[in-house]
């Protein structure tokens, strides 16, 4: 592995951050406090080629590559969480139509996904009663003439108010016929399609920017030609996106924790206690010495990961190893971070208590740091 980042990693690196910096981080205070979507940051991230990094040229992406995918996660999540979680799952959802789609399918969403035409993608696997543990999905989808009818309600989708197409999940065989994780398929759903209804956003403790909502799908009706991937397949896809995902949401997680540093660093320097800046009292050295370490440790994981992916080696256990340590170490960083900064952490004038607030998701989508501890253990016992 080589840990020297070649041209087009610096190139994809210096855009985003230049981007995240210049127009994404003056109103990353605003779109926390106002929930707003930012949807023109949306798409400036399509303009620059953000949504679609692995996506192939011929397609509209940026084919970049997985490192270069981590880096310029890490930098967008350094000044808004929220914009990152929904360039992740488009990234997502754009690699798995241009993976498992037709000709067809790729040639009508992914260049639209890629250019910003469609806002961004959403991924529809999550039930009410189904987070963990999606073979319990209880989502149908029937055969109805030349197409499908979708019934069902699925939970905690991001982006899906404002996606132009859903990649939603759905059980098309029967638990007796299809027992487990065998009987489940999923379906391309068009953004206005008939039946499908798009509930209240949820009021989240953080990444408040980002749009999180319920859907229902009452009698939705798909056409033949929406059916991603095999018949019964759809489980297969959906733990392979979500493989790539982990990647998006440990680059997310060290975005975040790297912000937190900053932070600190910069009010550790100026904040003055017992008549010196409080960054000369070992107590802090000490605490920034393991947050940097953690941050350090979490991106050599990502890295791992990511490079495996990018070579086409197998990279379920990397990415779970990534996701889990960055996560957790996220979260344990920027409570540091919170506490350097004193009771200046613990208000919204300052931007520690919003990247607290924002790394705890980290270690429950994508699949909790239970999920992914499983994922790990499994492939260390086999
Ligand atoms: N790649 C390819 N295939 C895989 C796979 C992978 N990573 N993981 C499992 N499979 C295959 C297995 O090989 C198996 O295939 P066969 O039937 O041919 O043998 C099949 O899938 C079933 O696998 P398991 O028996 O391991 O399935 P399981 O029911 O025990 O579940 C699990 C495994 C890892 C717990 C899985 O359910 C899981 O990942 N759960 C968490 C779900 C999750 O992450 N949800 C996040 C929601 S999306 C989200 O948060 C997005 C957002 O908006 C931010």
């Amino acid at each position: 592995m080589d840990l020297e980042l070649n041209e087009t990693q610096r190139l994809i690196q210096r855009t985003a951050r230049d981007f995240a910096t210049r127009v994404i981080l003056p109103q990353a205070h605003d779109l926390d406090e106002t929930e707003r979507f930012p949807r023109e940051i949306m798409k400036g991230l399509a303009e620059l080629g953000l949504l679609s990094i692995n996506v192939s040229e011929g397609l509209g992406g940026s084919s970049a590559g997985v490192v270069a995918y981590s880096l310029a996660m890490q930098e967008i999540a350094a000044a808004c969480a929220s914009c990152s979680v929904m360039m992740s799952v488009t990234n997502m959802v754009g690699e798995a139509i241009e993976r498992f789609g037709n000709e067809e399918q790729r040639a009508r969403y992914v260049p639209r996904l890629a250019s910003g035409e469609l806002v961004v993608g959403s991924f529809a696997l999550s039930e009410p009663d189904a987070g963990s543990d999606p073979a319990g999905m209880r989502t149908t989808a029937t055969p109805d003439g030349d197409g499908w009818v979708l019934d069902g309600a699925k939970q905690w989708i991001t982006g899906a108010s404002y996606a132009g197409v859903i990649i939603v999940w759905a059980r098309t065989g029967s638990l007796e016929t299809h027992p487990g994780t065998r009987g489940i398929s999923c379906f391309l759903v068009d953004a206005g399609s008939p039946g499908l209804k798009i509930g209240k956003p949820e009021d989240k403790l953080g990444i408040r920017a980002s749009d999180t909502v319920p859907l229902e799908l009452e009698r939705c009706r798909v056409g033949g030609g929406q059916l991603l991937g095999g018949m019964h397949g759809g489980f297969k896809i959906a733990m392979m996106a979500l493989d790539g995902g982990r990647i998006g949401i440990a680059s997310q997680a060290i975005g975040i924790a790297r912000a937190a540093i900053e932070e600190s660093v910069r009010f550790a320097k100026e904040r003055k206690s017992f008549g010196v800046p409080i960054a000369q009292h070992q107590a802090i050295q000490w605490k920034l010495a393991d947050m940097q370490t953690e941050l350090d440790a979490a991106n050599l994981l990502c890295m791992r990961a990511a490079w495996n992916k990018e070579l086409g080696r197998p990279y379920s256990r990397e990415a779970a190893m990534a996701k889990l340590f960055a996560s957790e170490a996220a979260i344990r960083i920027c409570n540091e971070a919170v506490q350097i900064h004193g009771g200046y952490g613990y208000i919204r004038e300052f931007a520690a208590e919003r990247h607290l607030r924002d790394a705890r998701v980290t270690t429950i989508y994508e699949g909790t740091s239970e999920i992914q501890r499983l994922v790990i253990a499994r492939s260390v016992l086999a």
